[in-house]
């Protein structure tokens, strides 16, 4: 065993020179490990405080005019169990709707021995979050995950809703940890933020967190039928899953939002080898098909649009050290994506129900997609009329190259899709054409060597989105444009343990998700980073020892206000944390840029 002391990594480290890297019957990683009791160098003696690092939110320093449970729950052995279930009705203690911003607080507290994992939150079928769990300890870790839900505030006046959550845990002698789950809606209404807002004077902030659309004035969701929970399960390329949807008559506006998660052997689908190289070195792993995953979205069996998710790490994913007590990207808050349907309408206000289905390309058990359509509404009339543009499917662009012999080799995947769609509504808001342009890019590398146990993972996906409203005379009404850009490195070097069933795994993991929106008068850019190493020694999927570090920095910027914050952490404690609101002149210069860069792309 490596001596374990303030000084254990470089001693570590220099025992592992020595070792050969041979690479028999070395498991395939990245893996998802579990944590257990003998990793502690020191075990705290309360429960310890887990976080995910995010952008404050407008509300953050704002009373609140009223609170609403939503759920008190604590998931033990709810494995093969139907979701828990209880009945919403809206808060009575509350003015009257709409809210100027609603948000989901989500308390969760949990000891013992447990694997992270995944969860769903729904109202009347629509999901509102999706999360994962953090993995306990024995002294116990507690977290909260605030998310604005504002765009789904009409729900929030209905009666007819039941809350779902699932959470599928096993609870036995060796996975010990119950999670404990509250969750509760805060409103807060415009009045309350403006007098606020005149004590600390970010009006600016709360106006621009604003802009973004009038939430929708009525979600339908699309997904499953429940006692499973609202996702469909998607195990294959060759499933997909629909539900039938009949579209109001006076829809003038419909948004498709997917929720994605991905689990069992797609869980790090970015790092997949293809099949070929699985077969000819006899490999006994699942993980195959590539590293190339896109979810598509179809109506009546035509493809609407696409998505390469966010690659986001659960808190047992390739080395569990790295994730305490600040979670990977997203973990706590998976992201969800947009996409415009409104180009769609001409097909979908026939007054009959059209199949919405989604699947995985490549995709291998298992996936958990649903999606929420946004729709908005014409008051003024119970018909709009509509009319979609013949279309193209999208343009699209894809290269593999795979090179390998025996363990060793490398694998290259290069794909671009772009495609773009118009139609017009004539509703009270006039004859709107809106034309739909969304392009992506992903240069994917996964390269083995060392006899395959030096393992290097290289994604860089790059989405855009851009969605052009224009009058019948051609005048431009809106413009927005959303573009994300996510790069992922993870280096693995696997070694051979100290006794006969132990390896060690020494990693490297830098992933950052950049994301600027632009409506044409006003950009905000989000840049959230982390970067990690560490080694563990590690038996079947026990962590018993090992160090590990992370420094995450995420900093925000619109044109009135800057957040940076910067924190850095090892083996298990925050070492460094800061955080400023205030703009340099290089934070001023880089929106700059950014508006430049958005004015040009116009
Ligand atoms: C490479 O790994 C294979 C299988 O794990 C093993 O049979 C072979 O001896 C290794 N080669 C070297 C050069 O270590
Ligand atoms: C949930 O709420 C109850 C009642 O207020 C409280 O006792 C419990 O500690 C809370 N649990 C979490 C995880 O916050
Ligand atoms: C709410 O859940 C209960 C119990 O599962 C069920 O009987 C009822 O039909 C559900 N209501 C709605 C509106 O889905
Ligand atoms: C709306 O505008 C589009 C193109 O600008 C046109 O083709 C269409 O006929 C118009 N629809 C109505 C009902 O006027
Ligand atoms: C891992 O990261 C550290 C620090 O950034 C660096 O010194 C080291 O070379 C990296 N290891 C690999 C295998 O890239
Ligand atoms: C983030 O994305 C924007 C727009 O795509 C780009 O201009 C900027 O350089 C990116 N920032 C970083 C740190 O990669
Ligand atoms: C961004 O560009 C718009 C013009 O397209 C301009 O009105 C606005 O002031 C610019 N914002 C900043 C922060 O430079």
């Amino acid at each position: 065993m490596p001596e374990i002391n303030q000084n254990g990594a470089v001693k570590f480290l220099f025992t592992l020179a020595f070792l050969t890297a041979t690479a028999v019957s070395l498991p395939s990683s990245p893996d998802r490990f579990l944590r257990s009791a003998s990793t502690y160098l020191r075990l705290p003696d309360e429960p310890q405080e887990y976080e995910e690092l995010r952008q404050p939110l407008p509300s953050d320093q704002l009373t609140p005019s009223c609170s609403h449970v939503l759920l008190r729950h604590s998931f033990a052995n709810t494995i093969n169990r139907p979701p828990f279930t209880t009945p919403y009705s809206p808060p009575s203690s509350c003015t009257s709707p709409p809210w100027s911003f609603v948000v989901l607080d989500l308390r969760a507290a949990s000891s013992g021995d447990q694997y992270d994992r995944i969860s769903g939150l729904w109202l009347g079928g629509v999901e509102l979050l999706r999360t994962s769990t953090a993995e306990p300890s024995p002294s116990g870790i507690f977290w909260n995950v605030r998310k604005d839900v504002s765009r789904y505030s009409s729900l929030f006046m209905r009666s007819d809703l039941n809350v779902t959550m699932m959470l599928e845990n096993i609870v036995n002698d060796v996975y010990t940890g119950i999670y404990h789950i509250n969750v509760t809606l805060i409103f807060y209404e415009f009045n309350h933020i403006a007098s606020n807002l005149k004590i600390n004077n970010r009006l600016g902030f709360v106006e621009s967190q604003r802009r973004d659309q009038t939430p929708a004035d009525l979600i339908i969701p699309i997904g499953a039928g429940g006692n499973r929970g609202f996702w469909f399960m998607i195990e294959n390329p060759t499933e997909t899953y629909s539900k039938r949807i009949q579209i109001p008559s006076n829809t003038r506006q419909i948004v498709l939002e997917l929720y994605v998660s991905f689990h069992g052997n797609d869980e790090f689908w970015y790092s997949n080898p293809p099949n070929s190289y699985i077969k000819t070195n006899n490999l006994a792993t699942g993980r195959g098909n590539g590293a190339y995953r896109e979810v598509f979205v179809k109506i009546d069996g035509r493809y609407v649009g696409s998505e390469v998710p966010f690659p986001v790490i659960f808190t047992g994913g390739i080395n569990p050290l790295f994730w305490e007590p600040v979670v990977a990207i997203g973990a706590f808050n998976l992201p969800s994506y947009d996409m415009d349907l409104t180009p769609f309408l001409g097909l979908l206000l026939d007054g009959k129900s059209h199949e919405f289905a989604f699947g995985v390309n490549d995709g291998i058990s298992y996936w958990l997609v649903d999606a929420n359509l946004h729709l908005w509404l014409d008051h003024g009339s119970s018909n709009v009329e509509a009319g979609s543009r013949l279309y193209d499917s999208p343009s699209r662009h894809m290269e593999r190259q795979e090179k390998f012999e025996q363990l060793d080799g490398s694998f290259r995947v290069e794909a671009e899709v772009i495609s773009e769609y118009d139609g017009w509504v004539r509703s009270c808001k006039g004859n709107l054409t809106t034309m739909v342009k969304s392009m992506f890019k992903v240069d994917s590398l996964v390269r083995f060597e060392k006899n395959g146990t030096y393992k290097r993972v290289e994604q860089r996906v790059k989405t855009e989105r851009i969605v052009e409203v224009t009058s019948e005379s051609g005048k431009p009404v809106n413009r927005f444009v959303h573009q994300r850009t996510y790069p992922l490195t993870v280096i693995t070097s696997t070694f051979r343990g100290l006794t006969k069933d132990t390896y060690m795994l020494v990693t490297n993991v830098s992933h950052a998700l950049n994301e600027t929106h632009s409506d044409g008068e006003a950009s905000t850019q989000v840049y959230n980073r982390q970067d990690s190493e560490g080694w563990m020694e590690v038996e079947d999927h026990n962590v018993l020892a090992g160090e590990a570090s992370t420094r995450q920095s995420l900093s925000y910027i619109d044109e009135f206000s800057c957040y940076s914050h910067t924190i850095d952490a090892a083996n298990g404690e925050i070492t460094q944390d800061s955080s400023s609101d205030s703009c340099t002149s290089s934070s001023s210069s880089e929106l700059n840029t950014l508006n430049e860069t958005l004015v040009l792309n116009k």
